[in-house]
């Protein structure tokens, strides 16, 4: 079935302009999000995907500004819309943000008030995007806490966030990103601060939410394990460039890049010996900063061509084609 192109985020550009300099966090990043879909996005920390995710809602704080590219809202369509073009305070991005485009946070109080119940934060979320009356809102958020799987909705709307635990909470932080009734949500780590049980049931959640509202999901995760279970399509980031992108089987079974490759041999394995050691990659990300010339994995990569690869950069990958950026992927397609 052909799916809807929601968003299609073409050549984004980011940098951080300091004292010390022009930091590149994205140079060149493409993709697009389809209704009905879940793309993930996976790389170590600092390869930006936060600020992506950050871009698209146009949430980047200065000294962070978007330098070139396009972030289209309904592609090809009459109501296609240039988010790079609006300003971030404008009403439009305003109604955007959570009426088009929810956003679950790796941790839920990002998103909620202290000092606030659970019920005012989401019927103050409903009314925002709606022109609910206050018992339609309350009635609203009663639903929206059934829909996350809280118990007795009706009771939690009166309790504080920090009466919940850190499951409940991200619960209650997925109602508020689906307070809008937004049909594309970036969730960034959604997981990542919660033990393994609670992170099942999360992803469970979000994976029946997203196909029952087909929603075009992109979810951000360091966790190749996350990805198996929840994406179709997978974008690999490294260094604010997208150097592997296919869809997930393909991903796993036929992995083009190196550091594709890499990611995917530090994954425990079922079938792995129960003492064996985990594999990490060699080195760390290095600073955007300092970005390396030439393919910019190349002083991590145990693949790399001698000579070519720490000169010369592989082109990106055309969107919503399987590949690698990779001199060795050319040379195996
Ligand atoms: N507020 C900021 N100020 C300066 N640089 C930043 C800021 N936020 C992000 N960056 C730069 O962008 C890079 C990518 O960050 P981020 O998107 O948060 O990575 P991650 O993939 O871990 O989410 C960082 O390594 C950093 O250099
Ligand atoms: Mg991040």
């Amino acid at each position: 079935m052909v799916e809807r192109t929601s968003l299609s985020i073409r050549d984004l550009a980011v940098q951080f302009e300091s004292e010390q300099g022009v930091v590149r966090a994205l140079d060149g990043v493409s993709f697009d999000l389809q209704a009905g879909r879940t793309l993930g996005i996976v790389g170590e920390s600092g390869c930006g995907k936060s600020v992506t995710a950050r871009s698209i809602l146009r949430l980047v704080d200065r000294p962070g500004r978007i330098t070139g590219g396009r972030i289209l809202l309904d592609p090809g369509t009459p109501a296609q819309a240039d988010l790079v073009a609006l300003n971030p305070d404008s009403r439009q991005m305003r109604a955007v943000r959570g009426g088009r485009i929810g956003l679950i946070f790796q941790e839920p109080m990002t998103a909620l008030s202290v000092h606030y119940t659970v019920g005012n934060q989401i019927m103050e979320a409903v009314l925002q995007h709606s022109g609910a009356s206050p018992q339609e809102a309350r009635a609203r958020a009663i639903e929206l806490l059934r829909e996350v799987g809280i118990p007795r909705p009706e009771l939690r709307l009166d309790s504080y966030p920090f009466e919940l635990s850190g499951g409940l909470r991200q619960r209650v932080g997925i109602a508020m990103a689906l307070a809008g009734d937004p049909d594309i949500v970036i969730a960034d780590e959604p997981t990542t601060a919660l033990d393994v049980t609670t992170q099942a049931q999360i992803l469970a959640l979000l994976r029946g939410l997203q196909e029952r509202k087909r929603i075009a999901l992109m979810l951000i995760t360091h966790d190749m394990g996350v990805i198996a279970e929840m994406a179709d399509d997978v974008a690999v980031m490294y260094l604010g460039r997208i150097v592997g992108f296919a869809p997930v089987m393909e991903l796993f079974k036929a992995p083009r890049h190196p550091y594709t490759r890499a990611l995917l041999r530090a994954v425990p394995s079922i079938l792995a010996a129960p003492r064996q050691r985990l594999s990490t990659i060699g080195g760390a990300v290095p600073h955007p900063g300092l970005r390396p010339t030439g393919c910019a994995f190349h002083p991590r990569c145990t693949e790399a061509l001698e000579g070519r690869c720490a000169r010369e950069a592989p082109p990106p990958i055309p969107p919503g084609q399987a590949g690698a950026s990779c001199f060795l992927a050319e040379a195996v397609a």
